[in-house]
């Protein structure tokens, strides 16, 4: 048996269609504003697609470029002119941010309402109480990626393998909004293969590259890989390609479904944030939030 090959380019490509439809029935035109500190070159590409995909979208994309001398004043003093625009619905700030720049200030003065990152405490705060709010991006692709496979996710066994902050913990909060009984594994984690092989829903997330092997998997159970791992490529030496966080040959012969790296679980973090952009515009600026975008 082979699984089902996730294509997340796919479902974001519909769910950026479903944005630019939103934002072509709004009033007016949401604009989405992105801080980016430094010259990491992973983040200049990142926030090239932001822009391009924001631009596609039929919404306004503002860009603060700073140098990698930026102090984190400098930083926090464009994050509060950007939350006093009241032309602006959403705020990112690229990470990481240069070492010197301590980001959970930076990133606690971003206004919650503008967090189309949803990185603050209070959009933590919200999803945990179960609040409406900004919900992480990449969780909420996981989710979405989750739910188009297996419909309704009710009473389904979810297993998070992470704890961070940006992805293990918001995923877990977000399969339990969505009534999955969820377990959070990570390093200390005893039995950690049978745990694994017991969930319906399997989610790694640790960055250690084909850490999950096939017989991890239950038969027939859904694998959302989050993993994104470089790593040296054998047939091209000196090369390298990206993997994730399940090794997908041996994965793939057991599991029902399982997203790809690349290609599966990636494409959907842009999408979600376009998406949050939408979502933010609409609740600040008193705008029924368009039906399409819900999941
Ligand atoms: N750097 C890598 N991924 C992300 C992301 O999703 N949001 C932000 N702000 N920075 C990132």
């Amino acid at each position: 048996m082979s699984a089902t090959k996730i294509d997340g380019r796919a479902y974001a490509q519909t769910l950026r269609q479903s944005v630019f439809k939103a934002v072509g029935a709004l009033p007016a035109q949401p604009s989405l504003a992105v801080v980016l500190v430094g010259d990491d070159p992973a983040s200049h590409v990142y926030v090239a697609s932001k822009i391009k995909f924001t631009q596609e979208c039929g919404m306004r994309s503002v860009e603060h470029k700073l140098p990698a001398t930026a102090s984190e004043e400098d930083v926090i003093a464009i994050v509060r002119a950007l939350n006093q625009d009241a032309e602006i619905d959403g705020i990112l700030v690229q990470l990481p941010l240069p070492k010197d720049i301590n980001s959970d200030r930076v990133i606690e003065e971003i206004h919650p309402d503008k967090d189309v990152d949803g990185l603050t405490e209070v959009s933590a705060g919200r999803l945990s109480l179960g609040k409406p709010g900004l919900r992480p991006c990449t969780p909420t692709g996981c989710v979405m990626l989750a739910k188009d496979q297996l419909g309704d996710l009710s009473g389904k066994h979810c297993v998070v393998l992470g704890r961070s902050i940006l992805v293990g913990k918001p995923a877990a909060m977000l399969f339990l909004e969505q009534n999955c009984t969820v377990t959070i594994a990570h390093s200390r984690t005893k039995n950690l293969e049978a745990l694994c092989r017991s969930a319906d829903i399997l989610v790694p997330a640790v960055g250690l590259p084909q850490m999950v092997k096939g017989d991890w998997v239950k038969p027939g159970a859904c694998v959302i890989d989050v993993g994104i791992n470089r790593v040296p490529s054998m047939k091209n030496p000196g090369k390298t390609r990206l993997v994730g966080d399940a090794d997908y040959k041996s994965c793939r012969k057991v599991a029902g479904a399982i997203t790809p790296v690349p290609g599966g679980v990636g494409p959907m973090t842009i999408a979600c944030l376009l998406r949050n952009t939408v979502i933010a515009a609409c609740s600040r600026r008193g705008w029924d939030t368009p039906s399409e975008l819900g999941f």
